[in-house]
């Protein structure tokens, strides 16, 4: 939305409006251009406002990994190991290794090469921690207003740093740059300065890190306000009361597959039409399980979706608490199934209770490669959304017959 969106409002909110804009802009000093506030902030106040009254949603929230999925760097929230002997990653070429080290001013990178006898090495302070560490983190660094994506990631299931994820493996680049579609996934903000589409360039000072109530409740503001001075208007989002699609679209901004912003993709707010924002994902007609995949489109592939007018993500998710429990998560199936309905029920009976999503919804190997690490591969594996019958060769762990 653009700042001038306010002219239709009353004089005093265009002259918060401008106020507000005139800051960023001296903010982001000579280099910024009209473009740099596409997104119109004045509307919302951050999590903290949310804590005072929402208290038991904001602290089953604050472990979640949506809040956790961006973090500023520290001992804690650095899933990798600087303690000496394990702080180092070596490369398939025998004359490039990576060091990471903390140190008094930061937690560091080092890519240390000895090509033709001379020791050249380059560091990069870890700047921004991207990934709660449910599988694995990346890290981001400023050079000036810019940011890139670091050489080397964490991976949770080896419990090691390894290459990042589509690098190879022998090489140290730097120079991979971030631009906005991958913090609109990760972040609540980031004021970009230039095309907040395809720059690299922010107001180091705007990140707004985690996901927070905002992103998908739109701007809290006015709720807050009427709220505190005990008005009876709610002016806030509840997914739950709009139409199922665009209940949908609001996880589908980040969990629609990668889709290509058509604006600043901050600038989008939960009960608009998501593909005014983005274009649809093109990655083809059938969907495949992966970490940056596409749960909506498989989803909806399934006829528990196509034909139940009402199911939605919320069905089986509560994104206020952590979800890691498919036996809890298996119980949302009997809200609309009867588990003597399974064709499985007659030769495992209750078995099958707490085990529907591990044998109709199950956890496969992502087809992309996330690392190459020494030779081995390693690939992540995911929940497939597309809820059918498969074939037992395709389910992970089955429960055994009586
Ligand atoms: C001063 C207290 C207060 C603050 C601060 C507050 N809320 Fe609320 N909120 C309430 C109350 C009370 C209700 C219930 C209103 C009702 O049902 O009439 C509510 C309702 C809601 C609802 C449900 C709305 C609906 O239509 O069902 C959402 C969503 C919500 N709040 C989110 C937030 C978020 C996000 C924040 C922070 C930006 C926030 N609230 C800050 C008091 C507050
Ligand atoms: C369209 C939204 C989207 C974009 C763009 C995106 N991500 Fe993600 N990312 C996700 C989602 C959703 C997950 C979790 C998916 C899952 O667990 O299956 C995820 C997972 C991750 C993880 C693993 C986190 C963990 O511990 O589970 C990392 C690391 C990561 N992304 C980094 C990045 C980086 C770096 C970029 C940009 C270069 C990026 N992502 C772009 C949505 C996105
Ligand atoms: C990832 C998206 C997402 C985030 C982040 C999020 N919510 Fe929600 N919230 C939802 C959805 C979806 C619903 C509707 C759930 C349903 O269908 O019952 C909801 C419902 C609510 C409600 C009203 C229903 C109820 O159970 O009382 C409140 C209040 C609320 N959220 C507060 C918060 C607060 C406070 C935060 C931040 C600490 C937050 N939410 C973060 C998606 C989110
Ligand atoms: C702003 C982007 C964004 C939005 C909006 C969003 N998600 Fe996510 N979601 C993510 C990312 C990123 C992750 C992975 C975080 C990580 O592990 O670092 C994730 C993780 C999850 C997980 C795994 C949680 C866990 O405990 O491991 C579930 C389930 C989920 N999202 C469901 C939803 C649903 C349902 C909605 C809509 C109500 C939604 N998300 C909206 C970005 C988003
Ligand atoms: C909101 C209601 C609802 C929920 C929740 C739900 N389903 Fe369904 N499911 C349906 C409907 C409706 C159909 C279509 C019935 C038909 O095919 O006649 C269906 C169809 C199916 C089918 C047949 C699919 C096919 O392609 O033939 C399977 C298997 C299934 N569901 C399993 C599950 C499992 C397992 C869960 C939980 C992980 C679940 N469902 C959750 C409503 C639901
Ligand atoms: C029928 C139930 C059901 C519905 C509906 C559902 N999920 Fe899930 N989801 C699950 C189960 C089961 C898991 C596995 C939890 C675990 O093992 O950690 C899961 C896990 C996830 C994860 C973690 C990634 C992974 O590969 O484990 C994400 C992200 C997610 N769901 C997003 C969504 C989104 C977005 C929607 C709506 C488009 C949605 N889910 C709808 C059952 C459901
Ligand atoms: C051991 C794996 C397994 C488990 C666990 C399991 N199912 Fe099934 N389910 C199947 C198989 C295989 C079929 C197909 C049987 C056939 O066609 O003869 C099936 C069929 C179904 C169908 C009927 C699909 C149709 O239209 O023909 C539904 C509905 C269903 N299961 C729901 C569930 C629910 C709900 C649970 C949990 C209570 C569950 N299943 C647990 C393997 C399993």
């Amino acid at each position: 939305m653009s700042p001038w969106c306010g002219r239709q409002i009353f004089a005093g909110a265009l002259f918060i409006v401008l106020a507000l804009n005139a800051d960023l802009l001296l903010l982001a000093g000579p280099q910024s251009d009209a473009s740099t506030t596409s997104t119109n902030r004045q509307n919302y106040t951050g999590d903290k406002a949310c804590r005072a009254c929402h208290s038991e949603k904001a602290a089953s929230y604050s472990t979640t990994a949506h809040r956790l999925t961006s973090q500023a760097p520290t001992k804690e929230s650095i899933l990798g190991s600087f303690a000496e002997g394990k702080n180092v990653l070596k490369t398939s070429n025998p004359n490039l290794y990576f060091r990471m080290d903390a140190k008094p001013d930061g937690f560091y990178q080092t890519s240390v090469s000895a090509s033709s006898g001379v020791d050249s090495s380059r560091s990069e302070r870890m700047d921004v921690v991207v990934g709660s560490g449910r599988r694995g983190q990346t890290y981001l660094y400023w050079k000036g207003d810019q940011l890139f994506q670091l050489p080397v990631s964490y991976w949770t299931d080896l419990a090691a740093w390894i290459n990042s994820p589509g690098y190879r493996d022998g090489d140290a680049n730097f120079e991979k740059r971030v631009i906005p579609d991958c913090l609109g996934c990760h972040l609540s903000y980031a004021a970009a300065v230039g095309s907040p589409i395809s720059s690299n360039r922010y107001m180091p000072e705007s990140l707004v890190l985690g996901i927070s109530c905002e992103r998908c409740h739109g701007p809290g503001r006015q709720h807050v306000g009427a709220m505190t001075d005990e008005k009876s208007a709610v002016n806030i989002i509840n997914p739950a009361k709009l139409t199922r699609d665009r209940q949908i679209d609001v996880c589908a901004q980040c969990h629609g597959g990668l889709r290509t912003p058509r604006k600043d993709p901050f600038s989008y707010v939960p009960g608009e039409l998501l593909d005014k924002s983005f274009r649809p994902d093109d990655s083809g007609p059938a969907p495949t399980t992966d970490v940056h995949g596409n749960q909506v489109a498989l989803l909806q592939l399934s006829r528990c979706y196509q034909f139940s007018p009402n199911m939605s993500c919320s069905t089986c998710h509560d994104v206020h608490q952590t979800q890691r429990d498919p036996v809890a998560i298996s119980g949302r199936c009997l809200t609309c199934h009867r588990a003597e309905a399974c064709g499985e029920f007659p030769k495992r009976r209750e078995k099958i209770l707490g085990n529907c999503a591990n044998c109709h919804m199950p956890v496969q190997a992502s087809n992309v490669i996330i690392s190459s690490l020494k030779g081995m591969q390693a690939r992540e594996l995911v929940r497939n959304h597309w809820i059918r019958v498969y074939p037992a060769s395709r389910i992970d762990s089955l429960p055994p017959p009586n």
